[in-house]
């Protein structure tokens, strides 16, 4: 296991097209369509350990986005979604994770290389290993600098963007490295219109006079399941939440608070963007009050419509 990169030192085994395999198995071929075009679709999916014991957060949610990013490609995901859910469950069980990160990933294979995946067949794959905070524990408590990014989003009149497509992630990519080489944590990516759109791997909200605003579906977001849990828990505590909303880039200057909300990021709070300071340049008391009620849930488990538990 020496060689194994950090990150993967807790993983033993991988789920590929239907059999586990050991981890240093998990191989494809260099010709692999996805690896030249970008012709693959995936999840990032957080296993929490919960008072109920390990327990997936919203994986039906997850399944389902996973099936529906399948669609516009044509993949035919081989496997039913109680196959999926079963090889997820049973990978942690034997991994013996009480808390993971688990990375589905369904893409064209390997057969002919034109960019017609014609005759590629889908290949499946379930990966899992222990995985904390994304942007640094400290950043979901002082929350982070970032800039925007001279990148534009994709138009969704280019490519679907409320979906989870691999080849997407190369704009991501770049707009997230173009801000840790200017110093700060993360960017925030404009769309074609130069509206907000979202983060490179977030969903961004806006706190303004005491209400919530997120940039609506049809402004090149991801259909985000953490911003969904933001939604939902924020109306129950009685705020009013905008989730259609057109933020213009001047507004994130101004905003009272900002956060971001992702599978990897959680509830992460933004301090400061493109070094103009976000309200008092802390953690806002809106975003507090969503970062905990999100925290309650996933720490006690106990809202059973959210969770499957292993
Ligand atoms: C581009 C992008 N936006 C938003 C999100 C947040 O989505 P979710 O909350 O479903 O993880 C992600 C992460 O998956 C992402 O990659």
């Amino acid at each position: 296991m020496s060689d194994r990169p950090e990150m993967f030192e807790g993983a033993d085994r991988i789920w590929m097209d239907g059999e586990f395999v050991d981890f240093e198995d998990a191989q494809t071929h260099v010709l692999t369509h996805a690896l030249h075009y970008g012709t693959g679709v995936f999840e990032g999916v957080r296993c929490y350990d919960t008072e109920q014991g390990p327990a997936i957060f919203r994986w039906e949610e997850h399944l389902d986005r996973l099936y529906k990013s399948a669609k516009p490609y044509d993949l035919d995901i081989e496997f039913s979604k109680d196959e999926l859910t079963e090889a997820t469950t049973e990978l942690i069980e034997t991994e013996g994770f009480e808390s993971c990160y688990i990375r589905p990933i369904v893409y064209y294979g390997f057969d002919s290389l034109g960019v017609s995946p014609k005759n590629c067949p889908t290949k499946t794959t379930i990966a899992a290993w222990p995985w904390g905070a994304y942007l640094g524990e400290e950043a979901l408590e002082e929350g982070v600098d970032v800039m925007v990014s001279s990148w534009r989003k994709h138009a969704s009149s280019q490519i679907p963007t409320n979906i989870k497509t691999t080849g997407l992630y190369v704009n991501s990519m770049l707009a997230g490295e173009e801000a840790r080489r200017n110093g700060y944590t993360e960017a925030i990516v404009l769309n074609k219109e130069g509206n907000v759109a979202e983060g490179p791997g977030e969903n961004i909200f806006m706190v303004r006079d005491g209400e919530i605003y997120t940039p609506g579906l049809a402004e090149s977001i991801l259909e985000g399941i953490t911003r969904n849990t933001a939604i939902t828990l924020a109306e129950e505590m009685g705020y009013t939440v905008h989730e259609e909303a057109t933020i213009s880039r001047g507004e994130l200057y101004t905003a009272d608070e900002l956060f971001f909300t992702g599978t990897a990021a959680e509830v992460t709070p933004i301090r400061s963007v493109d070094d103009n300071e976000i309200g008092e340049g802390t953690k806002g008391p809106v975003t507090d009050d969503i970062q905990s009620a999100f925290f309650d849930v996933i720490e006690s488990g106990d809202r059973e419509e959210w969770f499957r538990y292993i």
